[in-house]
C-alpha cells in the first residue's frame, strides 16, 4: 500500500494518536489535527521518528466550532487532492452543559454536527479516491432510544449519558449518511474502540457518572490512570480495521464492535422515522447558521 492520504480528526493525543502511529507505519500519508500547535507540531515530529514516514501533515482548528471545521476542509483543499479515507475520531465529553460559539450544545457539536459536515464538505475529495472510506468512532453504553426532545440538552443534562446519547444521534446521522452516499464509490462506516486511558476518560468527574456508580468513583479513577499509551493503541484497532482491511471494501452502513466484529445497531438507528426527525433538526439547525447545508 502506498500513497493513500488519511485524515484524522483528534489526533494529537489519545486513540487518534495511536490510529495515527500504527497508519504512518503501514505508510500512509496521514494528516492529523488538533486545536494546540505545539502538542500538534510535537507529534508530528514523533510520529515521523517513530515510523520513519515523513508524510505526515498537521492541520490545526477547534472542531467544535463550523469555522474550525470550515478551516479543516480548505486547508486540506489546499494541500492535497484526493482523499482515501476520513476518520472522525475526535470527540467531547463534557462535564457540564456547554455552548459553543455558534450556539449549539459542546458534546452535539463535536460528536454529530462536526462528523457530519466535515463529511460532507470532504465529499469531493473523497470522490478522487478509487475506495473512499469514513469512519466515525462511537461510544459505549450505547442507549437503545433518544430523547428527541433534548438533543442538545436543552431540557436537563445529565452527565456521560448526555455523551452517549450525542453518540447515538451521530451513529443516526452517519447511518443515514450511507444510505445517501450507496450510489458514491464512498462507504460510511461506525466503530467503537473499547474503553481507554485518555485523557477524555480522565476527565470524567464523580458527578458525570450514573448515580449508581457514583460510589465507586476512586476505582474508576485507579481504572482509567494513564498507561502510556497502550489501551489507546488496542482502541486503535477497530478504526484501522475499516480504514485498511479489504474484508470491508465497498461495503457500508457497517457497525463494528471493539473485537472487530460486525453488530447490529442499537434499535433507535434502525428506526427510520426517529432517524428523520434527527436529520430534519440537525439540517434545520445547520441552515440557520451561515454555512449553508450542501446536500449529500
Ligand atoms: N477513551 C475511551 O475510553 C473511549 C471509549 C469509547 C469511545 N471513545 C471515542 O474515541 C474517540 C477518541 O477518544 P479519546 O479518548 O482518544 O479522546 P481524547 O484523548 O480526549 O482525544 C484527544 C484528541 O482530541 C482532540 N480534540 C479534543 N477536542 C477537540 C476540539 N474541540 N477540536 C479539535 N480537536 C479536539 C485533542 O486535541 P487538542 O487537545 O490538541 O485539541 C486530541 O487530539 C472519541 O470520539 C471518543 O468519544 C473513546
Amino acid at each position: 500500500m502506498k500513497d493513500k492520504t488519511i485524515l484524522i480528526t483528534g489526533s494529537t493525543a489519545g486513540i487518534g494518536k495511536q490510529t495515527a502511529i500504527s497508519l504512518a507505519e503501514k505508510g500512509y500519508q496521514v494528516i492529523i489535527t488538533g486545536r494546540n500547535k505545539e502538542s500538534g507540531e510535537k507529534v508530528v515530529s514523533e510520529i515521523k521518528q517513530l515510523t520513519n514516514n515523513q508524510k505526515i501533515g498537521l492541520i490545526l482548528a477547534d472542531i467544535s466550532t463550523i469555522a474550525g471545521i470550515i478551516k479543516i476542509n480548505a486547508e486540506f483543499k489546499s494541500s492535497y487532492s484526493n482523499l482515501d479515507c476520513l476518520i472522525n475520531n475526535a470527540g467531547s465529553a463534557s462535564k457540564s452543559l456547554t455552548i459553543t460559539p455558534d450556539g449549539f450544545e459542546l458534546n452535539f457539536a463535536v460528536n454529530v454536527i462536526a462528523p457530519y459536515l466535515l463529511s460532507t464538505l470532504l465529499l469531493d475529495n473523497l470522490k478522487l479516491s478509487p475506495e473512499p472510506r469514513i469512519i466515525t468512532l462511537a461510544g459505549g453504553d450505547l442507549p437503545q432510544s433518544i430523547d428527541l426532545s433534548n438533543l442538545q440538552n436543552e431540557r436537563y443534562f445529565d452527565g456521560l449519558n448526555s455523551y452517549s446519547q450525542s453518540k447515538v444521534a451521530m451513529m443516526c446521522i452517519m447511518y443515514d449518511l450511507s444510505k445517501k452516499l450507496r450510489d458514491t464509490n464512498i462507504t460510511c462506516n461506525i466503530c467503537y474502540p473499547g474503553q481507554a486511558r485518555t485523557s477524555m476518560t480522565q476527565n470524567v468527574t464523580k458527578e458525570m457518572l450514573p448515580k449508581f456508580m457514583r460510589p465507586i468513583y476512586p476505582i474508576f479513577k485507579l481504572a482509567v490512570r494513564p498507561d502510556n499509551g497502550k489501551s489507546a493503541k488496542k482502541a486503535s484497532k477497530s478504526s484501522i480495521y475499516l480504514a485498511t482491511s479489504a474484508d470491508v471494501t465497498g461495503k457500508s452502513g457497517l457497525y463494528v464492535n471493539k473485537k472487530i466484529k460486525i453488530k447490529q445497531f442499537p434499535k433507535i438507528v434502525m428506526d427510520d422515522n426517529s432517524r428523520k426527525i434527527l436529520w430534519d433538526y440537525m439540517i434545520e439547525k445547520l441552515s440557520t447558521k451561515e454555512y449553508k447545508h450542501q446536500n449529500a
